[in-house]
């Protein structure tokens, strides 16, 4: 099969190219074989591939070279292992589509836990449940972690990357009027025109705080999810007694910032840091009930991913990740790796 295969790291991802290597094959560790029909790049693949990843750390990461990249996949059971570990029971088989998030998704094919993967749900397609495949942290982030009510008003940064745009999505779902943070007026046109929400644009130009505060009515946001790394201006954005959630520091390069905790004081915030996997392989019963709930609004329709561009391949993979990361991607980009169905042969 090919793969995206990190034999060592790179500055340069998007000069990635696809190579041939050993296929994963179905196991007791790992007892579904999965064809991977489409995939799609996140930020963290951009640091997996430079090792810059916490995942990549020396003493206490588990992913170094040589890796085969990439997370998120939908894809279809090509294989079932008939022994697994105890507790990954599944109800899995041959040519069930399925998708999930799991290191080695630019592939051809990538052997999981059954526990990796989720069915995909029924009206739902294979490219659409890539794309929301990482992104069942937005709806912990905003249903379990901040607990967002009907009627608040939620600020996301990031919001036109693949995280910030399902929050903004699970937000809205959860009856939450929002207001989201892009670091460019062309996507901010789309966004407003697409997503249906509030959008202010960053730039070092204009003090879009006050553009905040104005849509807003003066009194601030309830809620900041924060993707980007910004708690001291998500502080100034916010209302008496409300919270952020710490999500990632997507604009930070390494770099983390010093919080004003006198600020924090003033306006009796609550910080919140959340880390999805941790928190997932340690109460996985809690995992349970997210996924439960996120399966649900994908299957009423309520959230819907934003697809960015057209790629196709294993090839594109490096186009995809340059992409990203010169800021050009409005919502996900999806991979086309292979077809659904196996095509019939006459
Ligand atoms: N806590 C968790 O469990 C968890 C899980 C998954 C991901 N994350 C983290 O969440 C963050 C967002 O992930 P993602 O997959 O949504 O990433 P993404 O698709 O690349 O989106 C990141 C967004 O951040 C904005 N941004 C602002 N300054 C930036 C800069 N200097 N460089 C790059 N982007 C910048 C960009 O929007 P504009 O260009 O419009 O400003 C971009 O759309 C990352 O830090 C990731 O590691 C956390």
């Amino acid at each position: 099969m090919k793969a995206i295969k990190i034999q060592k790291y790179t500055p340069t991802p998007s000069t990635l190219v696809p190579i041939v290597t050993s296929k994963p094959s179905a196991s007791v560790y790992a007892p579904i074989s999965v064809r991977i029909t489409h995939c799609s790049p996140q930020h963290a693949d951009i640091l997996h591939a430079q090792g810059t990843h916490q995942n990549n750390n020396e003493k206490r990461g588990w992913c170094h070279p040589p890796f085969n990249l990439g997370y998120d996949f939908a894809g279809v059971v090509a294989d079932v292992c008939p022994d697994a570990v105890e507790g990954d029971d599944h109800g899995l088989k041959k040519g069930d589509r399925v998708f999930g998030a799991r290191i080695g998704a630019f592939a051809d094919y990538i052997s999981v836990r059954a526990a990796t993967v989720r069915k995909v749900p029924n009206g739902v397609s294979s490219e659409a449940a890539c794309a929301l495949a990482g992104q069942v942290v937005s709806y912990a982030a905003v249903v379990h972690v901040a607990r967002v009510k009907e009627g608040e008003t939620v600020l996301v940064s990031g919001a036109s990357g693949g995280l910030g745009s399902a929050c903004c999505a699970v937000a809205k779902a959860a009856g939450a009027r929002v207001v989201a943070l892009t670091g460019d007026e062309g996507k901010a046109e789309l966004m407003r025109r697409d997503m249906g929400i509030d959008v202010a644009v960053m730039d070092e130009e204009r003090y879009w705080i006050d553009e905040v505060k104005g849509l807003t009515e003066g009194r601030g946001v309830d809620v900041v999810l924060d993707n980007t790394g910004m708690v001291n201006r998500a502080i100034q954005c916010l209302a008496y007694e409300c919270r952020i959630i710490v999500l990632g520091f997507a604009a930070r390069k390494g770099k983390m910032e010093g919080v004003k905790m006198k600020r924090l004081l003033l306006k009796s915030v609550t910080v919140t840091g959340y880390r999805f996997g941790k928190s997932g392989r340690k109460s996985p019963e809690k995992l349970e009930d997210i996924w439960k709930g996120f399966l649900g609004i994908m299957e009423r329709g309520e959230l819907k991913p934003i697809l960015y561009g057209s790629y196709k391949g294993l090839e594109e993979i490096g186009r995809a990740l340059g992409d990203l990361e010169a800021r050009k991607v409005y919502g996900k980009i999806v991979v086309k790796i292979s077809d659904d169905e196996k095509k019939p042969k006459l």
